[in-house]
């Protein structure tokens, strides 16, 4: 067996800033509000026409890592795309990327897993890097949410917390030690509507959206319990995250850095005080990018990168949760 290192993250944001006072121009909101319940001051949004697309960030995002890794696209032979925001319904978002890059015929898998995408992306990634199956892997996780985002004050509750932006990560093969030590994925589709959306999908098709022509059906947004889903993310990623220490012998004090998904600030720190890490054990910049899904851990990794606060034989550890629900964590010696 061999072991997987990260040798390379990436990211890209859009330019534009959507501060909160910008949300207050939109709908009946306050940038009191925002702070004070999710601890987001900004988001970045994609403009029409500047060509952001899912796939168009992911490729930014996945040439910044791959460089880093000191790797040529060639280099490349298999993608892994994390995204609940794909270009189109079909074909997934990774072929988009394989052909932008021109990475020959290597084989791109989309992954459906929300918020946990890019968690659940990294375990796949381990399993086939482990195993011998693929030598360099690039992950990426990117989500274009503004265009669905209900934007007026009957979305509020939704649309303050989500933005845009990509993260990458190439995954490679070590013969040393080190690098993934343990992953964990879990899912409970109990909850598959608390927090989803529903149409237009297969249970309401073309034919049957043209009859219905209604531009305000509700289906069309996202939908999300927020309370419930806020209670279930400090539970599942906790619990996800000494799933990982227990099977690696380690306990919180271990850990350098906790990267979670960046959900909402509020659920970060309770997760921490349940931890109880210190709060240089733990990267937060939600109040930058907002919830940016799949795109969440890999953009704040690349920053904590970025800022030194990785060095050699640190132990990171990242947990996710989202809709589904589904949820992961992955411990890693840096
Ligand atoms: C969305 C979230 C911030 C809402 O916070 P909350 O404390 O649960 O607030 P509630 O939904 O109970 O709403 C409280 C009040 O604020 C109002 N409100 C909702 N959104 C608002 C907004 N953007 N601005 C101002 N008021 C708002 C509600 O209408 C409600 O008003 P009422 O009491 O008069 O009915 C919170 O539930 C959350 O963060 N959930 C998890 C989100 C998440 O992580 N999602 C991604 C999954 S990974």
């Amino acid at each position: 067996m061999y072991q997987t290192v990260i040798k390379g993250v990436g990211h890209f944001l859009p330019d534009r800033v959507v501060t909160n006072r910008d949300l207050e121009s939109m709908m009946d909101t306050t940038n009191e509000w925002i702070v004070e319940r999710t601890g987001i001051q900004e988001r970045r949004w994609v403009e029409e026409g500047d060509g952001n697309t899912t796939s168009a960030m992911g490729v930014k995002a996945a040439k910044m890592a791959i460089e880093q890794a000191g790797l040529s696209k060639d280099d490349i032979d298999y993608i892994i795309f994390a995204t609940l925001s794909p270009d189109y319904y079909f074909p997934g978002s990774g072929v988009l990327v394989q052909r932008d890059l021109e990475i020959g015929t290597a084989g791109a898998l989309d992954i459906r897993n929300q918020c946990s995408g890019f968690v659940y992306g990294l375990s796949i990634a381990d399993q086939f890097i482990k195993t011998g199956m693929y030598k360099n892997i690039l992950l990426i996780g990117s989500e274009l949410h503004s265009g669905a985002l209900d934007k007026t004050t009957r979305g509020r509750s939704v649309s303050v917390i989500f933005g845009d932006g990509a993260g990458a990560m190439v995954l490679s093969r070590s013969e040393g030690k080190g690098g993934v030590l343990a992953t964990s994925m879990h899912s409970e589709g109990a909850y598959a509507e608390e927090l989803a959306i529903i149409g237009p999908a297969t249970n309401r098709w073309v034919d049957q959206i043209i009859e219905e022509n209604n531009p305000e059906d509700p289906t069309y947004r996202p939908y999300m319990n927020g309370n419930f889903v806020f209670k279930n993310a400090i539970v599942r990623m906790t619990e996800a995250i000494y799933e990982v220490l227990t099977k690696t012998g380690k306990s919180p004090e271990n850990i350098d850095l906790l990267i979670p998904h960046q959900a909402n600030l509020r659920i970060s720190q309770m997760v921490q005080r349940q931890l109880k890490l210190a709060d240089d054990q733990v990267y937060n910049n939600i109040m930058r990018y907002g919830n940016t899904t799949a795109g969440s851990i890999p953009i704040a990794l690349s920053e904590a990168v970025q800022e030194g606060k990785l060095k050699e034989g640190d132990l990171l550890c990242l947990a996710a949760f989202g809709s589904g629900f589904t949820w992961g964590s992955a411990l890693i010696e840096w």
